[in-house]
This record gives structure tokens, C-alpha cells and sequence, in this order.
């Protein structure tokens, strides 16, 4: 790609002037995201600090504000991220630990203690009238 291409594709035609319409209207293939949690918003998660989790799938949702928006949710991947284990969620200690390694994170996803490298992964939290879905 030369530059008068990228800065038809990141700019736009209308910026750069003289792009060709197949160049300003770069098309971006689609992703398919997973729906790891689907909530009802008018019965769950209504209190900040109330979650819900799917083990099965690896997810984890917790209110973390008023208002139902996407950034009053705050969504993690329970995936331990030294080697993939299933991480536990200790409700009492606000905390997750991984049975496999002993890796330790904090209920917000920081780790806490190795072996793990990293913070748990986070998800999209999306919003549509009262259905949240977590995914990723
Ligand atoms: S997989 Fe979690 S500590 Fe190793």
C-alpha cells in the first residue's frame, strides 16, 4: 500500500481529495463475537457488586456502577492467563484464584500472584434496552 492508499483508507476520500470510492470505503471483514453472558437488566446485576459468571464459558460480569450503561459493567475472562486454567471466584475476599498453578487476581482482574504473567483478560460489555451481553 502506498501512502496515497493508506491515507485513503484511514482519512477517507473526502480528506484526501482524490481517492478512488473502493479505497474510502475500506470494508472491514466482520467479526464474529461470542456471547458469553446474556443478563436482564430489569431483574439482574441491579446493585453494584451483584455478578454473575458462566464457568462453563469463562466469563465473569460484576456491576460496578449505577446506571445501565457498558461502563457500569465491568466483564473478565476467568481464563487463568499462565496456562488457560479455570479461575475460581472467591466471593468472600473479592478475589479469583486458579487451582491449578495458585495464581491469584483481584475481583477487578489485577493479578495478584503469580505464577501468572498478566491481568485476566477483559470483555465488551454491550448494552441494548435491558439485555446486557458480555462478549468477546
Ligand atoms: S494455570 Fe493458573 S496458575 Fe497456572
Amino acid at each position: 500500500m502506498d501512502r496515497k492508499q493508506f491515507l485513503c483508507v484511514c482519512l477517507g476520500a473526502t480528506a484526501v481529495g482524490s481517492c478512488s470510492k473502493k479505497a474510502s470505503t475500506p470494508t472491514v471483514p466482520p467479526v464474529n463475537l461470542f456471547t458469553f453472558i446474556t443478563a436482564n437488566l430489569g431483574t439482574d446485576l441491579l446493585t453494584i457488586g451483584s455478578f454473575m459468571q458462566n464457568t462453563t464459558q469463562g466469563a465473569f460480569v460484576e456491576r460496578i456502577a449505577i446506571g445501565n450503561t457498558p461502563a457500569a459493567f465491568r466483564a473478565l475472562s476467568l481464563r487463568c492467563t499462565h496456562s488457560g486454567c479455570t479461575i475460581a471466584h472467591q466471593a468472600s475476599l473479592q478475589e479469583f484464584h486458579c487451582p491449578c498453578h495458585g495464581s491469584k487476581f483481584l475481583q477487578n482482574g489485577q493479578l495478584l500472584q503469580g505464577p501468572a504473567p498478566r491481568n485476566l483478560e477483559t470483555f465488551e460489555v454491550r448494552i441494548s434496552g435491558n439485555v446486557l451481553t458480555v462478549v468477546g
